[in-house]
């Protein structure tokens, strides 16, 4: 074949984009392609919810009627940036059925919809990218989906909330207040329209749900994972991290144990400085994988904001030219991996009074600390004291885990022993018997 042939081959499919959304996300791709004439694909209509704002776009690209852009037999991509992910999934699903391949930013939509928009591509055949929906300009998916093998992930450590990360940089590194970071958090176009879905930790329980899926072939439903945000996590905390040389990050993490199975769980945790992921502040994102023979590699760009976003729909989009699909191999060609709850975490807990907290509950604690303001403790715990029950959560308690807090049950025995040689006596001295 000549050069000339190999090059046009590559150019042949020209790509017409009906646009849902004209947000932070919306707009940055139609800046974007402005920007990117090579790509040789146009939006030919945009639509969006009120007609009324004033946006930098021509008028007659806009328009409410959603069928003007799912009936236009032209536009043969559909691209999804809306945050309201009801109306996302009704979108997607015609869209399919019209024969239209889709790029979509709907993280939410992804993780509560997973198995049915399986189900439609499989049924349509058409292409659904998602690249920009977990850590945004990290193509974490393409990765996982085409790099790592089944067998050799043993686990993902990952920061991929781009709005809780810049509060808690903000809050504990430039001392501002919580309010004032998440203000800016809003104003630079990280947080969610609703920011509770950010601070409380339903958006990266959202986006670590499918990421599981190409990382272990895992079908879930983001509440079924352990998952909080960093609502509770206070400057007593902070002060805590900083004694210890440590940070405070919001850490969505998955380990494939011994007995095959995969823990999984999106918490708050202190990183010591020799983890690559507290190098990541603001509203970076990082992603630590554990592989067989490589060791450690470390993804690291920025997870929230307009262009970063639309670069990833931009790099989808342009994977479309030559008709990537995700092949979901984990989950179609491999034994897909199970989740299980049965594995134990070593955690920090604060509090105002111990009473409030069921120490019963925990194996062994380790550490034990009163202090004028507040009281903590480090103990080892199993999961399921944590998922059948809120008393982490409430009363003014904040939960964070340790840095190496997996433990799996084989484990356990011999650390028990060797914590109870340690510490037992002072903790019995407090405690009683536990
Ligand atoms: N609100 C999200 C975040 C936007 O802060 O990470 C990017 O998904």
């Amino acid at each position: 074949m000549s050069a000339e042939n190999t090059s046009s081959s590559y150019h042949h499919k020209s790509l017409v984009i009906g646009l849902f959304g004209f947000g932070v996300v919306g707009e940055g791709l139609y800046k974007v392609l402005n920007q990117t004439p090579s790509l040789k694909a146009t939006i030919k209509r945009v639509c969006i919810k009120n007609a009324g704002k004033p946006r930098q776009a021509p008028a007659e690209l806009f328009t409410t009627a959603r069928d003007v852009l799912l009936n236009d037999e032209e536009i043969n991509v559909i691209v999804e940036v809306i945050d309201d992910s009801e109306a996302a999934f009704e979108i997607v699903k015609t869209a399919f059925k019209n024969g239209k391949h889709v790029v979509s930013a709907s993280k939410k939509m992804i993780a509560e919809h997973l198995e049915e928009l399986l189900q439609l591509q499989q049924e349509t055949g058409q292409s659904f990218l998602y690249e920009s929906s977990a850590c945004a300009s990290i193509p974490v998916i393409r990765n996982l989906e085409e790099y790592y093998d089944n067998d050799l992930l043993h686990s993902i450590r990952a920061i991929v909330n781009g709005s809780t990360n810049y509060i808690l940089t903000k809050m504990f590194e430039d001392k501002l207040s919580y309010r004032d970071a998440l203000i800016q958090a809003q104003q630079l176009g990280f947080a969610e329209s609703n920011p509770k879905l950010d601070v409380e930790g339903y958006d990266a329980v959202n986006k670590w749900t499918f990421l599981l899926t190409h990382a272990y072939g895992i079908i879930t439903n983001p509440l079924e994972l352990l998952f909080t945000g960093i609502q509770n996590v206070n400057a007593f905390d902070a002060q805590v991290a900083a004694e210890k040389g440590r940070v405070i990050r919001l850490v969505a993490q998955a380990k494939k144990l011994g007995n095959g199975k995969v823990a999984a769980a999106v918490l708050p945790q202190f990183i010591t400085q020799d983890d690559h992921l507290s190098f990541v502040r603001n509203e970076y994102n990082g992603v630590v994988i554990e592989s067989g023979f490589a060791d450690k590699q470390f993804f690291y760009g920025k997870g929230a904001g307009s262009f970063p976003t639309a670069s990833a729909v931009l790099s989808d989009i342009s994977a479309l030219r030559y008709d990537y699909k995700y092949e979901y191999k984990k989950l179609y060609h491999h034994k897909p991996l199970e989740l299980t709850n049965d594995f134990y975490l070593r955690v920090y807990l604060s509090f105002d009074e111990l009473a409030e907290i069921p120490k019963d509950k925990f194996e062994w604690i380790e550490e034990w600390h009163a202090r004028e303001d507040r009281k903590y403790l480090v103990g080892v715990i199993h999961v399921r004291h944590l998922q059948t029950g809120n008393w982490w959560r409430e009363n003014n308690t904040s939960l964070i885990l340790q840095p190496d807090a997996i433990i799996e049950n084989l484990e356990l025995h011999n650390l028990k022993k060797k914590s109870l040689q340690l510490a037992g006596i002072q903790f019995h001295h407090q405690f009683g018997s536990i």
